[in-house]
């Protein structure tokens, strides 16, 4: 390590980098995606793999600990466990973490679980088979929970996203709920971030405090007191007295991180973003394909310190999750 951080302004070190390695989807998730879908990148201009790993490189010299790779969907991309594979085997100290909707995991789940990856996030916004059809607009809920199941038989570091929305799918709290106790999973409630102005709607807003009270309403949840892990991110967790099941909560529109956010987020193109709401960035791929570590680092250090005090100071644009990544 040559003593280098990343520097995110206002104190914050960027240790935590999520990745996304491809835009593309077989999913349509309504509130992620137009119904029309989003212009895909051209293939040429995505990082090849091997422009990652040196990435990955370059970032773990600039102190980087953590990072996921998302999409779109990952497992869209050919190559993608192999990728996992070398990854590991490059840069054993870096924890690795991956972002799928869980439907094209299960064949892979053996594999994966030999790669000890530290975090697996599937996400899950509906155990109705014919909701979870319209909210992805073409996804089997039965390949998902084949994927979660086999996953869950190789690696106990599964986790569960759902993001929560009024009259779409928070009649299925308790179910959601229930289906992670007996998967022995943890489920994670996520509030639906205002990321693209065509699909966001203000009035289908779910806080995590409402969530919150949703839950606790019948009574026997207890708040768990803060982690004391740096890493742990900005999640809340509640415990249930008689069966100990964990849920958490991560009020990301509510309760905003920003003043201690430790991520930085690169896309697949290769572009610097230093919040999930910038709209623009810095782009590493000439850096990247010339191999120049230099002008790479001085990329990567001015990309991160555009990062905004806080994201409420950034206009609604039209940015996809599919593109910029969870
Ligand atoms: N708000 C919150 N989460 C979102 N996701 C996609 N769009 C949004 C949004 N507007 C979630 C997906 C998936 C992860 C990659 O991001 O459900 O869990
Ligand atoms: Fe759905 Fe995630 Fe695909 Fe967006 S990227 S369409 S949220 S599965």
């Amino acid at each position: 390590m040559n003593g280098k951080s990343i520097d995110g302004g206002l104190g914050r070190i960027l240790t935590y980098v999520r990745i996304s390695v491809t835009d593309r989807c077989n999913f349509r998730c309504r509130y992620c995606m137009p119904e029309s879908g989003v212009t895909q990148l051209d293939h040429s201009r995505i990082m090849a793999y091997e422009d990652m790993l040196f990435l990955f490189e370059t970032l773990v010299s600039l102190g980087v600990r953590r990072v996921r790779l998302t999409g779109g969907e990952p497992f869209v991309r050919k190559g993608f466990v192999p990728f996992l594979g070398e990854l590991r085997a490059r840069l054993p100290q870096l924890s690795v973490a991956i972002t799928t909707n869980g439907s094209l995991v299960e064949p892979f789940a053996e594999e994966l679980g030999k790669l000890q990856l530290d975090g697996i996030s599937v996400s899950l916004d509906s155990l109705d088979e014919a909701d979870f059809r319209d909210i992805t607009r073409c996804g089997s809920l039965s390949d998902v929970l084949s994927g979660i199941r086999a996953l869950r038989k190789y690696s106990d570091k599964v986790k569960l996203n759902t993001v929560l929305i009024k009259g779409f799918n928070d009649h299925q709290l308790g179910d959601l709920i229930d289906f992670a106790r007996s998967e022995r999973v943890l489920l994670r409630f996520i509030e639906f971030m205002p990321l693209d102005s065509s699909v966001w709607f203000q009035d289908s807003f779910l806080s995590v405090d409402h969530m919150i009270g949703r839950i606790s309403d019948g009574g026997g949840w207890t708040r768990e007191g803060p982690s004391l892990s740096p890493d742990s991110g900005p999640s809340v967790y509640y415990r249930n007295d008689k069966t100990g099941q964990r849920v958490g909560f991560i009020a990301a529109v509510s309760h905003h991180f920003c003043h201690s956010c430790n991520r930085l987020r690169i896309t697949s193109d290769g572009e610097v973003r230093p919040c999930l709401f910038s709209s623009e960035g810095e782009s590493l791929l000439p850096a990247l394909r010339n191999r120049d570590r230099e002008e790479l680092v001085r990329s990567i250090l001015s990309g991160a310190l555009r990062k905004p005090d806080c994201w409420t100071d950034l206009a609604v644009g039209e940015n996809h999750m599919s593109r910029i990544g969870g």
